[in-house]
């Protein structure tokens, strides 16, 4: 029989010297919020989730009622367990310290509750993105500070899929697993070890709508797959996809390879791109990198930005190695 996620963990954890099951009593609690989350997205309409909660997020963003409702399940499932210092997410303002009448933790944890949510009324497919940062030596209180360190220091990250079937997929620096959700019996199993991205693609990911706001570099590198094997284009033909579930993108992308594209725009003055780097671009690098893949802004390494804030957007350019990094050339050259 295949691991289940839990097994899976505690097995990695058993090769780290003083782990002491903290970080794997941290996942567990994650682990059940995406069921929780699996089980309202599979429900939708039957239980009245879809549709907009009327209110807006601190990026203006509508808000739907599902952005709010994943958004407390999220909190309710890890602030009670006694492993996190404070949680932070896209849809909350400020951070979120964990109550006193809670234990106070190591961990600080970062996520999108629900990535993709232009989606949800559609009924295609949308994820969960999350991120464990370790709380700065000697701080019990933390504040939205402590969480603005570069996703080099990331020491988990994962997301999970609502798709056809529910996928956990993870990684703590030492490769990229995918577990599929078994509904009979409640549990993540190993289904896909050791995804790697292959570094050629024929493949390209970006909102074609947004092209005349891009800059030469990206404009450039679309133009010629775009022209594919015809004069001015490349020595292979492309294939276009955008579903505007980053989580889906990514997903497809360890699958089988690919290049996905939120860059820089000129769309709105002071927005430096649409994703946001401590719920979406830092726990996504962290996976794409451990996959094989690469990730940058097109001028630098994603993971390596020091993040000014918690709402914070950047440019994301990323997937199989060798697209992605004709793409930071052509922002060289530029
Ligand atoms: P969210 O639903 O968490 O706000 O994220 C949506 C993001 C990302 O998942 C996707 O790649 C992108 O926004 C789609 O943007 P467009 O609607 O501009 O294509
Ligand atoms: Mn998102
Ligand atoms: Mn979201």
């Amino acid at each position: 029989m295949s691991k289940n996620l839990v097994q899976f963990i505690i097995e990695e954890q058993r090769q780290l010297p003083g782990a002491n099951g903290d970080f794997t009593g941290l996942l567990s609690d994650i682990i059940m919020a995406c069921k929780q989350i699996a089980h309202s997205v599979n429900k939708g309409a039957l239980i009245g989730v879809l549709g907009s909660a009327g209110s807006e997020n601190i990026q203006g963003e509508t808000q739907k009622k599902l952005d709010v409702i994943t958004n407390d399940i999220f909190i309710e499932a890890n602030q009670w367990s006694g492993h996190l210092a404070a949680m932070a997410s896209e849809e909350m303002d400020d951070i979120y310290p964990i109550p006193a009448q809670y234990p106070k933790g190591k961990f600080l944890l970062t996520f999108d509750p629900l990535d993709g949510s232009s989606n949800i009324d559609v009924n295609i497919s949308v994820g969960t993105i999350f991120s464990i940062l370790r709380c700065p030596e000697g701080v019990t209180n933390p504040s939205a500070e402590d969480f603005l360190q570069p996703g080099t220091q990331q020491i988990c990250a994962g997301y999970a899929l609502y798709g056809p079937s529910t996928m956990l997929v993870l990684t703590t620096g030492h490769g990229v697993n995918g577990f599929t959700l078994n509904n009979d019996i409640g549990e993540f199993m190993l289904t896909h070890p050791n995804m790697t991205i292959p570094a050629d693609t024929q493949e390209f990911a970006i909102n074609m709508s947004n092209q005349r706001f891009w800059e030469a570099p990206v404009q450039r590198y679309v133009d010629e797959c775009v022209k594919g094997k015809t004069p001015g284009g490349r020595e292979k033909n492309f294939n276009m996809r955008w579903v505007a579930s980053m989580v889906a993108e990514v997903h497809r992308i360890l699958i089988r390879g690919g290049i996905f594209m939120y860059p820089f725009d000129n769309k709105e003055v002071g927005k430096a791109g649409k994703l946001r780097l401590l719920y979406e671009s830092n726990p996504m690098s962290f996976i794409v990198e451990q996959a094989g893949g690469v990730c940058s802004t097109g001028r630098e390494r994603i993971m390596e930005l020091k993040p000014t804030g918690l709402h914070q957007r950047v440019p994301v350019i990323l997937g199989s190695k060798n697209e992605v990094e004709r793409v930071v050339g052509y922002h060289k050259g530029a």
